[in-house]
């Protein structure tokens, strides 16, 4: 496929959807739900087609989560790990896409350390692309599955709705695609959202971030019904941001104390992998109102969701 092609429909980046894609995903993970729920949670709804996960940077639950929907719908899926690739022999990333799509795929599931790869990848090959996580970008699918958690605990005796919810997400937001993706899913759903952490860890301006900012994370508690803890990504940090991890966690780590003092009803959640002691206590990470279980669960009902909606019948 040129370049001059328009790409066939994937999922790169949550700007691409509205409010009504974002609803209609979510209904359609209801659904995803109750399959999975099943003692045998698997449908044909994909039979005879095939997805690949092709993961350039580490992943437990994002490419487990997308490999096990893809088996749930009766698709064929294939794996490819950057390690033991020919990419150790200098192949390219367009060589590498454009051999596994020789090879059949309709749907390829690419996290890359670069921001823009899947992107770029859609454009080179004749299959679909979702974006499981680029460099700071985006990672559309994990904001998708945290609106579908939010809406269940919302449903669970919360408001009504997405309106007027209030979710803080603390932290790295700067090197966040969790957060670029969250933020802009919980804004096109009516929620206001506000980032908070030490000036060096949130984005330098807030142009394309639909959200307020705040420097201190205590006032705040008690008004959020979410509070939203990102991980400190080292990997992605050229130097020292914050003075020390004791620090940090002295200030933005949600402890047993902060947690009590949480609005009754509000969830706390985390995209995983989370780092205890760090911007969670174990204590916290183990309270009934901590969701991140529920967010890895649902996390494979709405990637069925996703996959169904590009590749089911009449996508074709
Ligand atoms: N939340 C998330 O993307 O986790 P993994 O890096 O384990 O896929």
């Amino acid at each position: 496929m040129s370049t001059q092609e328009p790409a066939r429909a994937g999922l790169l980046s949550i700007a691409d959807l509205d409010r009504g894609a974002i609803e209609s995903l979510l209904e359609l993970t209801d659904s995803f739900a109750e399959v999975s729920a099943r003692a045998i949670p698997r449908v044909p709804a994909l039979r005879g087609k095939t997805v690949a996960t092709m993961f350039f940077e580490a992943s437990t639950r994002t490419r487990l989560s997308f490999e096990t929907a893809a088996k749930r719908l009766s698709a064929e899926t294939m794996t490819f790990t950057a390690a033991s690739s020919s990419l150790a022999k200098g192949e390219s990333l367009r060589d590498t896409a454009e051999t596994l799509a020789a090879m059949g795929v309709d749907l390829m599931v690419v996290r890359h350390a670069c921001a823009g790869a899947p992107a770029q990848v859609a454009q080179w090959v004749d299959a679909s692309v979702v974006n499981a996580g680029d460099g700071r970008h985006e990672h559309p699918t994990q904001a998708l599955l945290d609106c579908y958690t939010i809406r269940e605990h919302l449903r669970a005796g919360g408001p009504d709705g997405f309106e007027g919810l209030r979710v803080l997400i603390v932290g790295d937001v700067d090197h966040s695609r969790v957060a670029r993706s969250g933020v802009l899913a919980l804004h096109a759903l009516g929620a206001e959202v506000t980032l908070v952490g030490p000036g060096t860890l949130l984005p330098p301006s807030l142009e394309g971030w639909p959200a307020g900012v705040a420097y201190e994370l205590d006032p705040l508690l008690g008004e959020a019904d979410v509070v939203y803890l990102l991980r400190l990504q080292s990997e992605r940090m050229h130097e020292a941001l914050v003075p020390s991890l004791r620090e940090y966690a002295a200030c933005f780590g949600l402890d047993a104390g902060r947690a009590a003092r949480m609005k009754k009803g509000a969830i706390v959640m985390h995209p995983g992998p989370i780092n205890r002691g760090v911007e969670i206590a174990a204590a916290v990470a183990d309270l009934p109102n901590c969701v991140v279980t529920d967010q890895v669960r649902n996390g494979v009902a709405l990637r069925m969701a996703v996959l169904f909606r590009l590749l089911g019948a009449g996508n074709d």
